[in-house]
């Protein structure tokens, strides 16, 4: 198959799923951002301020960037909030993130929902209390059929954790005898992992300096490019933003293809001979 037609079966295929194996449309906008939010703590640090301050503040940046996305027509924006190690931490330090989660909900979810965002957490919830699990299912229910913004909250999330849960799910049927073991392909662990459906992210960016994944989206990252910054999370702005968006537009990807392949794509020949 040509690479063009590839193209054009992709823009398609993005809307219900996103295999690796194919190449995605030329776009200079990312679809899909998606945001490990760190440096709250050593933003308040330097400051000598708690490292819950930096967390406070690290909730107003979330904001701005949600509607900075909204602004963009950005499809789909996934943010690492707290991950499966950070229980890791001084448990008064883990209480006060659950906290200021459940007040963040409360407070933010109407507006998200007059904003026509769709809201969803994923992550292993069975940690979190039954009323917490309560208010974010109801908070789910209420944005499902908001159109203009997908933002999912990764919450006690890990990629494998997502990884680990969706292979029991193949496990559980391989012993009912209704999949064959054989059968299994990258394909058949997509729908029960928890952003089956959504578009491989575009953009990943980690703010506070670390370049690292810690265990965030770790199957759907594949071919995400990969945008890393200084910047501490509380300081993260529109005009940081702007500059991830600059570093994503000037990059070729190519998916395993040739760089010749993809500009013969893009200028509308076949690239079969590239
Ligand atoms: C990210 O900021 C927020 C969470 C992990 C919840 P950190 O709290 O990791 O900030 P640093 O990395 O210690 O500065
Ligand atoms: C990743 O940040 C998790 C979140 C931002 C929620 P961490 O600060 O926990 O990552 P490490 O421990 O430095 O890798
Ligand atoms: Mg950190």
């Amino acid at each position: 198959m040509g690479l063009k037609s590839r193209f054009s079966e992709m823009s398609e295929s993005s809307k219900s799923s996103t295999p690796t194996t194919a190449v995605p449309p030329v776009a200079r906008l990312p679809l899909h951002v998606a945001v490990i939010m760190d440096g709250n703590g050593r933003w308040a640090r330097s400051r000598g301020l708690p490292r819950v301050a930096g967390h406070r503040r690290g909730v107003e940046a979330v904001r701005e960037l949600v509607s900075a996305c909204g602004e963009k027509g950005i499809r789909y924006l996934t943010l690492f909030a707290f991950s499966s190690e950070n229980w890791r931490r001084p448990e008064t330090e883990v209480r006060l993130l659950l906290q200021l989660f459940g007040v963040a909900l409360d407070k933010e979810v109407k507006k998200l929902h007059e904003n026509n965002i769709r809201f969803r957490v994923i992550g292993d919830l069975s940690a979190f209390g039954e009323k917490l699990v309560e208010r974010i299912r109801q908070g789910e229910a209420l944005t499902r059929d908001n159109s203009a913004l997908t933002l999912t909250i990764a919450a006690n999330y890990g990629g494998r954790w997502d990884i680990s849960q969706a292979c029991r799910e193949l496990a559980r049927q391989a012993v009912a005898g209704t999949l064959d073991p054989e059968s299994i392909t990258a394909d058949s662990l997509e729908p029960y992992l928890s952003m089956s459906k959504i578009p491989e992210p575009d953009l990943f960016i980690r703010t506070g300096g670390e370049q690292r994944v810690s265990n965030f989206m770790l199957w759907q990252l594949a071919y995400t490019e990969l945008y890393f910054t200084p910047v501490l999370w509380p300081d993260f702005d529109r005009s940081q933003f702007e500059a991830a968006l600059v570093s994503y537009a000037g990059r070729q990807r190519r998916f395993g293809h040739t760089g010749e392949q993809i500009e013969a794509a893009a200028s509308g020949s076949t690239g079969k001979r590239a």
